[in-house]
């Protein structure tokens, strides 16, 4: 399998990353055709487009809102309450860049999807300093012993949207978590959530695109990636890993695709169609890893 370099790639001019035009229809730049063309095309083929557990899956549940959970794997680093308000900024700000390309697309209900971290794991309450109110702080493992959210709050583990075993209910779920490891390279991106390295992360707090974090939220949008082929004509886009360090027109319009691929599994076939209740399959989930960018 061909490796593609980042390397190779020359930073293109920021006339390239328009922010989102508001078109309300599928009515790609036509130098994009032929490659979103061939990326639906691929994805069709790689994956299982009847998988239920797609950030669109998962934002259209709970009713065009996202909660997040922050996974804290350091043992030994501590985070402020000031930190932890930057870290959902951040969060936010990234998440809302992919959004802007579905806000007045095609159906897509919602003006805004507003985002809030609502917990975080950590091996030990005391790392989390200040006050915690708002939020739930977790000490589960997951199998490995790492700090996770409590499963029993998560989505992915309730795809049926079955919060009974939360301590607060359906009300103090979480959608996906935000997992950060120490001197993690590269990330990983899922239906789960993103894991990306917590040096990189916290050093990028106000940096107006945390790339990586932007990719991984690529692949919770069941973006894939293309380490192994490229679409034709277009070489510099944030799922390419490496080649931008933000979302691109071409990004946007394939996440477009996705969603006025996937719609009418809400009932969105025309403008004002009622939502559905999607049913969940708990076993599967959707991986991708990246060994560098
Ligand atoms: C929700 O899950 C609990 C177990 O956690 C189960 O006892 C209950 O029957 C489930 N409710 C529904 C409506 O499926
Ligand atoms: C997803 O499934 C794969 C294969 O079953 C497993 O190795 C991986 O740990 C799972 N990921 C999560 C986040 O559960
Ligand atoms: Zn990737």
């Amino acid at each position: 399998m061909k490796r593609i370099s980042w390397l190779a790639f020359p930073t293109l001019s920021l006339s390239v990353w328009a922010s989102p035009a508001k078109r309300a229809t599928w009515n790609p730049p036509s130098n994009l055709v032929q490659p979103l063309t061939q990326v639906w095309n691929h994805e069709v083929a790689t994956y299982n487009m009847n998988f239920k557990n797609f950030g669109y899956d998962q934002l259209i549940a709970a009713k065009g809102t996202a909660k997040v959970c922050v996974r804290w794997e350091s043992t030994t680093q501590t985070v402020t309450e000031a930190q932890r308000a930057q870290v959902q900024t951040a969060i936010q700000r990234s998440y809302k860049k992919w959004i802007d390309w579905f806000v007045g697309f095609d159906g897509f209900p919602y003006s805004s999807v507003p985002l809030s971290v609502v917990g975080w794991a950590v091996s030990n309450p005391s790392l989390l300093q200040g006050s915690t109110s708002g939020i739930d702080v977790y000490t589960n493992r997951d199998s490995g012993g790492i700090p996770e959210c409590n499963p029993a709050c998560g989505r992915f583990f309730h795809q049926d949207n079955n919060y009974s075993g939360c301590p607060g209910g359906a009300a103090r779920h979480y959608d996906f978590s935000v997992w950060l490891t120490p001197g993690f390279g590269g990330g990983a991106g899922g239906d789960w959530g993103a894991r990306i390295g917590t040096e990189y992360f916290m050093s990028n707090l106000n940096t107006e695109n945390i790339h990586i974090l932007l990719h991984e939220l690529g692949h919770y949008f069941a973006l894939d990636d293309f380490y192994d082929w490229t679409p034709t004509g277009v070489t510099n886009f944030i799922m390419l890993a490496g080649s931008a360090t933000q979302i691109t027109d071409f990004d946007g319009w394939m996440a477009r695709d996705w969603w006025r691929h996937l719609k009418s599994r809400y009932g969105i076939a025309k403008e004002g169609a009622n939502s559905l209740e999607i049913e969940g399959s708990q076993a599967a989930n959707l991986t991708w890893v990246d060994q560098e960018f």
